[in-house]
């Protein structure tokens, strides 16, 4: 069975929705640990509540790499096969993305490359945007960037505020981080330049 890693800051409802994959066999992996930046978020608790390993790393007093250097400890002790960013508030320093090339995967709640960075969904909403959605994507050395693996477009609707069409996209962030995570998992893909193109 291959090993996920999540990296997690806060709510963990994209990393509950791929522990719930593969509990109900949609997935084939299994998640070997849950590793938060932050003591309080609370998907840490509800990785203990599933029975996972979670753990804090916390990162007072390390510069990015010596942070980084930990969180590559933790997940080869753990012999992740596939790192997950699941709401990880924190840039990736060059070194850790060239411990798991092409192995760390990120959802971000737009269509990319519009909208990098924070509150994409508020950003998206201000700018005016009639379509929205999310994109799980390759992790590289830059914010938000490497090749994409799957998006899912979301209207954005007259009645909308920022909340509601953030709570639409969350839905499908939901279904396609699974879905990539089988992809990349199977290997049935192949990547040329940016695309990664699915084989069927
Ligand atoms: C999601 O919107 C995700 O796209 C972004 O951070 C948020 C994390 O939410 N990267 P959750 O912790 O998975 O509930």
């Amino acid at each position: 069975m291959k090993r996920l890693g999540i990296l997690l800051s806060g709510r963990g409802s994209n990393f509950e929705a791929i522990a719930r994959s593969i509990e109900e066999g949609r997935l084939n992996a299994e998640i070997a640990v849950v590793i938060s930046n932050r003591a309080e978020a609370p998907g840490i608790e509800i990785a203990l509540a599933r029975g996972l390993k979670a753990v804090h790393i916390s990162s007072k007093g390390l510069d990015r790499e010596a942070y980084d250097a930990q969180l590559v400890k933790e997940l080869k002790e753990n012999h992740v096969e596939l790192v997950c960013l699941a709401g990880y508030m924190r840039m990736l320093s060059a070194s850790f993305v060239r411990e798991f090339p092409m192995r760390i995967l990120n959802i971000h709640p737009s269509l990319l490359p519009a909208f990098p960075g924070l509150d994409a969904q508020h950003q998206a909403f201000e700018y005016g945007v009639k379509i929205s959605g999310c994109t799980v994507h390759f992790v590289d050395e830059q914010l938000d960037h490497g090749p994409i693996v799957l998006q899912a477009h979301v209207p954005v609707l007259a009645t909308d505020d920022s909340d509601t069409l953030a709570a639409r996209i969350l839905k499908e962030e939901h279904r396609i981080y699974s879905e990539a995570v089988a992809i990349v998992l199977n290997g049935r893909y192949r990547v040329e330049g940016r695309r990664v193109i699915e084989e069927v």
